[in-house]
């Protein structure tokens, strides 16, 4: 059969036009690939000591390291384009992630850290970012800047999430179905309150900080990304089950660490009102940290109206030996200095269960004391309450439920609401302030 020119011609035409789409709809798939394969994930924001001006930006990338790590960012959103963003900043801090063996037997490919420092924010205000690691970009999501003034906000705080599967084997792999329902709780208040500005932990986020519990950790964490792509700022506290090095390759504090180092003990202030001291029970509860906290409490205590310590291990723990050394560490260290300072309320993690303790002065019951709650409930199985301690016993109490609390500071209170995993209020309470 003989075709003529014009017929020729056309039929040219149509199959130039076929291998082309055939070419862009391969390489569309390719990119995707790309993206999903290389481009950054377990996108995260990082609160320190000054929230309102300051924020760590913190990423992974598997397989590559890439070369070139930055942060686009505005305060209106540029619907991900990044050259319309009005800054950006380069990540300062990347690398590999350690690898043990146990990792590459388990099958969790070789991750990538990368942290970029987002200096002179303003205050309160929403900031809508994307990250690139070379041309691979992620959505964009935004977090709020921590406020400077006396405007009454939110917190969450929980911790303790290392196991939570039906079979313990699970040891904080995937699937982990009790974190992330807990997660999905967590996700679902900061949904329906956009005053919850961050989120506290109480530390042990996997059974070790290896990347095989760790890599989950992060995958687990997604789900609490907010309506909108909105990320709920993370103020890092280290437990017992945080001693490896990816907990320091992963959790980078910016600023705090290069001017003191791994310690994860710092102070964060959040508006006119409120420091949170972040302690780390890990390390020396004595020396250097003890002289800290000597030297801060009482500037902390003289500048606001309320003043929280967050850290892993309890000075009142309601399911381990209460002699134990561990925690009569901190009880005969810290606790005198709590008290000599009258901070408001203190935040422990560790023994997996819901607790309030009642106010506690002199190791006794006392109406102007401190109530300890806690103990970390992201996931973890509950155990037993020993409900003989005199701490415990009414208006204290202790529950095995997992848990997150919501913490509300306001002028006259901070109203206190421990939630489980199906949204009920498992306790409530409300602190006054003492000047
Ligand atoms: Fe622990
Ligand atoms: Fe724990």
């Amino acid at each position: 059969m003989k075709l003529s020119r014009s017929a020729s011609l056309a039929l040219f035409l149509l199959f130039s036009f076929y291998l082309t789409s055939c070419n862009s709809k391969e390489e569309k798939q390719e990119t995707l690939n790309k993206q999903e394969e290389l481009g950054p994930r377990h996108l995260r924001v990082i609160w320190t000591e000054d929230p309102s001006t300051y924020a760590i930006i913190s990423w992974t990338t598997m397989l590559e390291h890439g070369k070139k790590h930055t942060v686009y960012y505005d305060t209106v959103s540029r619907e991900g384009v990044k050259l319309d963003y009005s800054f950006q900043v380069l990540a300062s801090k990347n690398g590999a992630i350690s690898m043990v063996e146990e990792d590459f037997k388990e099958g969790v490919s070789q991750g990538y850290y990368h942290h970029a420092d987002l200096k002179n924010l303003k205050p309160s205000t929403t900031y809508y970012f994307v990250v690139e690691t070379d041309d691979l970009v992620s959505d964009e999501f935004y977090f709020i800047s921590g406020p400077e003034d006396d405007r009454a906000f939110s917190l969450l705080w929980g911790g303790d999430s290392r196991l939570g599967g039906p079979d313990p084997r699970y040891a904080g792999r995937t699937p982990h179905v009790d974190r992330q329902a807990m997660n999905r709780r967590i996700k679902a208040l900061m949904d329906e309150d956009p005053n919850i500005l961050g989120f506290i932990h109480g530390a042990d986020y996997g059974t070790t900080a290896d990347w095989r519990h760790l890599y989950w950790w992060f995958e687990d964490h997604e789900l609490v990304i907010g309506e909108g792509n909105r990320l709920l700022p993370l103020i890092i506290s280290r437990g017992n089950h945080d001693m490896q090095i990816g907990f320091e390759e992963n959790f980078w504090l910016g600023d705090t660490q290069r001017k003191r180092g791994f310690d994860y003990y710092f102070s964060t202030q959040l508006g006119s009102e409120t420091a949170i001291l972040t302690l780390n029970t890990e390390i020396s509860v004595a020396g250097d940290q003890r002289d800290w906290l000597e030297e801060n409490l009482p500037k902390k205590r003289e500048e606001n109206r309320w003043l929280l310590v967050n850290y892993h291990r309890p000075a009142y723990p309601v399911v381990k030996d209460f002699e134990n050394a561990t925690f009569k560490r901190v009880r005969d260290t810290w606790v005198p200095y709590f008290e000599k300072y009258n901070i408001d309320l203190a935040l422990e993690s560790d023994g997996h269960i819901l607790k309030r303790t009642v106010p506690i002065r002199n190791n006794k019951y006392d109406e102007t004391g401190i109530i300890y709650i806690g103990e970390g409930g992201l996931g973890v199985p509950q155990r037993v309450a020993d409900s003989t301690r005199w701490f415990i016993q009414p208006p204290g109490f202790a529950m095995s439920a997992h848990n997150v609390h919501k913490l509300t500071f306001s002028e006259d209170k901070i109203s206190i609401k421990a939630f489980g995993m199906e949204g009920e209020i498992l306790d409530q309470f409300e602190v006054k302030p003492r000047k």
